[in-house]
């Protein structure tokens, strides 16, 4: 039974964090001149069951500026650009009623005057039995402009470098899962069995996870 409960642990440690159906994932921060950029904004309410309405604001403040500019407001279901340097280049890309959990907005044919840093701001009122709470979500993404898609040299390096990094993780997540598995499963028909033995197998037993890739 204790086996069991670590394992379930060990299990939900490791599993992602979610809830329900909604996942936040981070925005992707670099973009190409001329093309067309998703800026990402995940909120996920805690509690999927109540209901709410939100505001969304994005925020643009350019390298070596100090002041944030105001240049977008989503008030479902009207979307307002607010700063001419991003006139006709802005379109809402996130959840379309007012009880929003994604904030994402889509810049068309992308300046290098785009890069810096965008902020996110999810303005939720959440309607609870007994009163109305009001929270504020804020994320940040910092977005650098590259000429074409950074695809030899140096940046293809690093980016199979991380994708190779994920690989292994996962690929290495799994195993701590089998062995989990495992562990529980060699306990348990131990302890059915022989209960003196357990020990010299728990020496045997190593379970560490090899990253299979350099
Ligand atoms: C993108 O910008 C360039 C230069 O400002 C312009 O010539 C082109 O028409 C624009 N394309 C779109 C799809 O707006
Ligand atoms: C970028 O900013 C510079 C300086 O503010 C300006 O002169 C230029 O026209 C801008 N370029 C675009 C494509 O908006
Ligand atoms: C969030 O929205 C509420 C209700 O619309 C408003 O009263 C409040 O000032 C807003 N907060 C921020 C930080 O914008």
């Amino acid at each position: 039974m204790i086996f069991l409960v670590a394992f379930l642990v060990v299990f939900n440690l490791l599993a992602p964090q979610c809830h329900g159906a909604c996942a936040e994932v981070d925005s992707l921060t670099e973009a190409v001149a001329g093309e067309g950029f998703l800026l990402g904004c995940i909120s996920c309410k805690r509690r999927e069951e109540v209901s709410a309405q939100s505001t969304v604001d994005w925020h643009f403040k350019p390298p070596g500026e100090e002041e944030f500019r105001h240049i977008f407001h989503y008030d479902h279901p009207s979307a307002e650009i607010l700063h001419e340097d991003f006139s006709d280049r802005l379109e809402w890309r996130g959840t379309k009623t007012s009880d929003i959990q994604i904030g994402a907005i889509y810049i068309l044919n992308v300046t290098f005057n785009d890069t810096g840093m965008f902020r996110c701001s999810i303005n939720r009122t959440l309607f609870l039995p007994q009163y109305d709470e009001n929270v504020l979500v804020e994320k940040e993404v910092e977005l650098t402009v590259v000429a074409v898609a950074d695809l030899s040299g140096e940046g293809h390096c690093q980016r199979k470098h991380t994708e190779e990094r994920d690989l292994s993780r996962t690929v290495s997540q799994y195993f701590i899962r089998l062995c989990a598995l495992l562990f529980v499963w060699l306990c348990e028909s131990f302890t059915k069995r022989d209960k003196s033995q357990l020990p010299m197998f728990l020496q045997t037993l190593t379970c560490i996870p090899e990253i299979p890739f350099g």
